[in-house]
């Protein structure tokens, strides 16, 4: 049997990783700038991470949720504290767009609506209801377009109100710094008038933190700059470093549970648990948060520095560099030739970097000699803004 031929690979097979070092087969060494997509949140193969799977790999991996698990009762507290949203309620799942797809059905039985509004270059995964929400009719199958969803631009406050008043909506749902669509920012006062106008419509506010939630923006999740509490939270990705889990937060006594509600077959087992514990662990005990502020900042000040980058996107670790000709055969150029991982975006011209969170600021400047070394050697003219196409 062949693989479906569904991905783009690069010709590189990865075999062995540490910190925010990625080793090949053939032994070549790349500076993994990409995380894996955002999900490596404190670095690979961190040793407190893999010393406590190892221990729980001993004892049991799984069990189905018809028994108690202290290590679910442990992660939602931790979880909880850290990211002081102490007040929500937490559903474990395995990846993004389970939670999105969980989230969608939580605002749907609260609301007894099916209408959605999402954000143009919006992404939010490729299950059925997940996809349908995503700004991208390109992976949509017809069996995904059977409920209503309207996507109003970032920022558009008056389409926003315009398509709330209508008291139709199930939910808002947003990436308050978008991934693939780009690192475009909701601004406080969008955030502050959705959340206002999802009270007075009985809509559900539905933030999407599974690529900028676990610190990535800088602060635990990055709606909470804006000073809002969303009233459910999808998250994944960091949550793991690479252990499939998700989850979705939702505020206490929002919605009235009942058995069979929701529910999944390998949600919160025993070893995505603990790869969750463990991730929370290091977060606190090694302050990845001022690490990710004062790295972001050290990166961010680096890349606005180089000549031939036109601006600097995001914020926290979740960065893109724009210039002005598509980046798709220069990304590659730096995989190959600099042994450099970095990401794409809906921005054809966007290169987006997203390293572990742990990531130092000696691995900043390597990153940025080799981006510079790639833009040198690709022939990225940085004044008349001439380029090789
Ligand atoms: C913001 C956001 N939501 C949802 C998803 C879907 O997550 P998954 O690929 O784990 O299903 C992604 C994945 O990139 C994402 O970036």
């Amino acid at each position: 049997m062949n693989l479906q031929e569904v991905y783009n690979l690069f010709d590189i097979e990865p075999i062995y990783a540490k910190g925010c070092k990625v080793y090949s087969v053939t032994g070549a060494e790349y500076l993994d700038f990409y995380g894996g997509h955002a999900v490596i949140s404190i670095g690979h193969s961190h040793p407190h991470f893999v010393s406590e799977m190892k221990n729980q790999i001993d004892k049991m991996i799984f069990y189905s949720n018809s028994v108690k698990n202290h290590l679910q009762v442990n992660l939602a507290e931790d979880l909880g504290r850290l990211s002081k949203c102490e007040d929500y309620e937490l559903f474990l799942c395995n990846s993004g767009a389970e939670a999105v797809e969980n989230a969608l059905k939580i605002a749907s039985f609260k609301t007894k609506r099916t209408k959605v509004l999402a954000i143009k270059s919006s992404f939010h995964g490729r299950t059925s209801a997940a996809v349908n929400v995503t700004d991208n009719e390109k992976i949509k199958a017809p069996i995904n377009t059977r409920f209503e969803t309207n996507f109003i631009k970032m920022n558009d406050i008056d389409a926003m109100k315009e398509a709330l008043g209508t008291h139709t909506y199930a939910a808002v749902i947003i990436e308050s710094i978008q991934g693939i669509g780009g690192l475009d920012q909701a601004s406080d006062e969008f955030l502050q008038a959705i959340e206002s106008y999802c009270n007075k419509a009985n809509t559900t506010f539905i933030a999407d933190e599974i690529q900028s939630g676990f610190y990535r923006s800088g602060d635990f999740f990055a709606f909470q700059k804006s000073g809002v509490t969303p009233d459910v939270i999808t998250i994944a990705k960091g949550m793991g470093n690479g252990f499939p889990i998700g989850g979705v937060m939702t505020k206490s006594g929002f919605i009235d549970t009942w058995p069979g509600m929701l529910g999944t077959t390998f949600g919160g087992n025993h070893l995505a648990c603990t790869a969750c514990n463990s991730v929370l662990h290091v977060i606190e005990s090694e302050d990845i948060m001022t690490n990710v502020k004062s790295v972001g900042q050290y990166l961010k000040k680096g890349l606005s520095a180089i000549d031939g980058i036109v601006e600097v996107k995001g914020r926290g670790l979740m960065l893109g560099a724009k210039f002005n000709f598509p980046i798709k055969d220069f990304r590659t150029y730096l995989v190959y030739n600099h042994k450099l991982f970095t990401g794409s975006s809906k921005d054809p011209n966007l290169l987006r970097i997203l390293p572990p969170l742990n990531v130092t600021k000696y691995d900043v400047d390597d990153f940025l000699n080799r981006l510079r070394q790639g833009m040198e050697a690709f022939n990225v003219v940085p004044h008349d803004f001439e380029t090789q196409f």
